[in-house]
């Protein structure tokens, strides 16, 4: 603990002797920080036009518009966000093995609009080492987290160094959404398949009717998962949307689809669709359309939110919150569609084989176009692979569940954005 102090305390002082010497000199200041090898420090920065650099870190494991809302929150401290995202071994140390696998969740991240630079195999707790080299290596200003407490495992606040050295802000939790009650979602939604497949119909009855069925109550991610805390708000859907129409003589190319549980598949599908044209109009599917296509378990995130994981993707311009089923002339017409693209591993491809084709209309006026899906990533591999884990994280969910529990239990008022 000593060095670590005296190591922030050097740094402090030559933050201080800098501020000194920049004092008259501006120029100086810039030669002397970049000799320092670090930024300059924040009293002169904001005189310079250099950016000011902010940073979080996370698992971004299952990353739903909880997680984008905060990385939203923490690029409004600065110009410029860097992410770091934690490494697969280091979240199986520490809480078990990820969903998703990093090269997965660095796509993820790297598609929220308001990420500029993606870090990957960032340590789970930050170190001292490693906060050193966010400060210098990469110039970060300030490191972002949200007001949850984060220990280390000798119980000491992780952020402390960076707090000492006046570099650490904090940003309010998301309401209403976490990963722990999106996995419980799931594993309820597969559990009432199973049960619909052995027809016993009585006992899944049970199993929503009150909640007080056994196997939702003991289950550890069952009881009172379904509930989202979620409450949609116009502030947040503006928050999220870029606000703005397509320039003149844009080319408009229109996607729908349920984007349930948004993954790195959806996000590359749209990267694409995006390239084709300069304005990616998104319509997503509502909750009757997907539980009508797909099944009474489905979709396992509801219209809002899934809006808002779209609307996060920097390569989206413009999102149809309930988009109709079928896409018609006169939507074609109205939103002024140059193209229509669905990608090759999409959940629903029987729609060539129904009557009721609901491309016919852009397939005939010939601005339909099928493209490739990079990653053959649809919803039900993430649920699978969910379910393939199903003990591992009923026991992670067990615990991560008492707290949030608690957390809703002791929680008051929430200001913030
Ligand atoms: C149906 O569910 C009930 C209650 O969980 C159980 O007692 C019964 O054995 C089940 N029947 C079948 C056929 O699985
Ligand atoms: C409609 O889109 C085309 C590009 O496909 C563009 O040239 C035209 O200007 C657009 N029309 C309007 C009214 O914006």
């Amino acid at each position: 603990m000593g060095s670590e102090n005296g190591a922030m305390e050097n740094l402090a002082s030559s933050r201080f002797v800098g501020a000194c010497v920049l004092g008259g000199l501006v120029l100086g200041a810039a030669v002397l920080a970049m000799q320092l090898g670090r930024a300059p420090p924040m009293g002169i920065r904001r005189r310079k036009k250099q950016p000011v650099r902010v940073y979080m870190d996370g698992c971004f494991d299952m990353m739903h518009y909880g997680h984008c809302n905060a990385l939203r929150q923490a690029r409004a401290l600065g110009d410029q966000l860097v992410v770091g995202v934690v490494s697969d071994d280091e979240i199986t140390a520490n809480k078990g093995p990820p969903v998703t696998p990093l090269r997965e969740r660095m796509i993820m991240v790297g598609a929220v609009k308001w990420v500029d630079e993606v870090i990957p195999d960032a340590p789970y707790a930050i170190t001292e080492e490693f906060m050193k080299k966010l400060f210098t290596e990469y110039n970060i200003d300030y490191i972002i987290h949200g007001d949850d407490p984060c220990l280390l495992p000798d119980g000491t606040d992780a952020y402390a160094l960076a707090k000492r050295a006046g570099r650490y802000k904090q940003i309010k939790r998301t309401e209403g959404v976490s990963s722990t009650d999106i996995v419980g979602r799931m594993l309820l939604c597969v559990r009432e398949r199973s049960s619909s497949d052995s027809h016993n119909h009585s006992s899944l009855q049970r199993q929503f009717s009150h909640g007080h069925n056994q196997k939702v109550d003991d289950g550890g991610s069952g009881g009172g998962t379904r509930i989202s805390h979620f409450l949609p708000t116009s502030r947040r859907i503006v928050q999220f949307s870029n606000g703005k129409g397509p320039g003149p003589d844009a080319r408009i190319v229109y996607i729908d689809g349920a984007f349930d549980l948004f993954h790195a598949g959806h996000v590359e599908i749209l990267r694409i669709a995006r390239g084709l044209g300069d304005f990616l109009l998104v319509g997503i599917h509502t909750d009757q359309t997907i539980s009508a296509t797909r099944g009474a378990h489905r979709p396992i995130m509801n219209l809002h939110e899934r809006s808002l994981s779209v609307l996060a993707c920097r390569y989206v311009d413009e999102v149809i919150i309930g988009a109709p089923w079928e896409v018609s002339k006169d939507m074609i017409t109205t939103f002024n569609i140059s193209l229509v693209v669905h990608g090759t591993f999409a959940e629903n491809m029987d729609f060539l084989k129904e009557k009721s084709n609901p491309y016919a209309v852009p397939m005939a006026m010939g601005i339909y176009r099928q493209i490739e899906s990079p990653l053959d990533i649809r919803t039900t591999t993430i649920i699978k692979r969910i379910v393939s884990n199903h003990e591992a994280y009923q026991k992670r969910n067990e615990q991560k569940e008492a707290s949030e529990r608690r957390y809703y239990e002791g929680k008051t008022h929430v200001s913030g954005d």
